[in-house]
């Protein structure tokens, strides 16, 4: 796929106060001369600030790591983390279109993101809150089909959890992540047939969707640390 900036640039990028006074941190964790290794850390906080990268962004991260704005762009275009188009205000669905994922219905998933939200990738819904994309495996194959918006795995989806997922989302509410059919993890969907002794005493929910019901917010953008 062809990355590209996106042809409206705003016309300056700041970080936060509270995102240069992180950014400072992770800089200094690098010996001298090695700044340069930040960068990944510090256009992943620039986009969680402003939900994309711009231009201004990218080369503020460069100048702050000394760096030909060149640099940035690189690595900037060649991950698709970086998202190089404006997002839904809300969230970015990212839908996995990889063997397992469209052999157990990613397509059915890609179709109702184009129903829903807007007809083409990266194009935000009529309101502006979503936005989506097909992208590579997420390496949650064994829970195939599957979609991440933003921190979060959402895994064994049925067309139908996931159009719930996105009117819960439309609606303002934050969809619990994890599985749709029932799973605790990646085990067979008729139950364990090993490692049986503790099931029975396991939490509720595995830790990442522990984790993240209990941060209360599993879409937002930024964390601390
Ligand atoms: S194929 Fe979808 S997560 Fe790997």
């Amino acid at each position: 796929m062809l990355r590209r900036l996106h042809k409206n640039q705003p016309d300056s990028f700041e970080f936060s106060p509270a995102n240069l006074a992180w950014a400072e941190k992770q800089i200094a964790k690098y010996p001298e001369g090695r700044q340069a290794s930040a960068i990944i850390p510090l256009l992943w906080r620039a986009q969680e600030q402003e939900g994309w990268l711009s231009r201004p962004a990218i080369e503020k991260t460069c100048e702050m790591l000394g760096l030909a704005n060149i640099r940035g762009m690189e690595v900037a275009t060649f991950y698709f983390m970086f998202q190089l188009h404006p997002v839904g205000d809300v969230a970015h669905i990212q839908v996995c279109g990889t063997t397992s994922c469209m052999i157990c219905g990613a397509e059915d998933l890609i179709g109702i993101c184009k129903e829903k939200i807007a007809p083409n990738a990266h194009e935000r819904s009529a309101d502006g809150k979503l936005s989506w994309e097909e992208v590579e495996c997420l390496g949650a194959c064994s829970n195939a089909p599957m979609a991440q918006i933003g921190k979060d795995y959402y895994e064994d989806l049925s067309g139908e959890a996931f159009t719930q997922i996105i009117d819960e989302l439309y609606a303002g509410k934050v969809p619990l992540p994890g599985s749709r059919n029932g799973r605790f993890a990646s085990e067979p969907r008729s139950g364990l047939t090993s490692l049986t002794a503790h099931a029975e005493n396991r939490q509720a929910a595995n830790m990442s969707v522990s984790l993240a019901t209990e941060k209360g917010d599993s879409i937002s953008r930024i964390t601390e640390g």
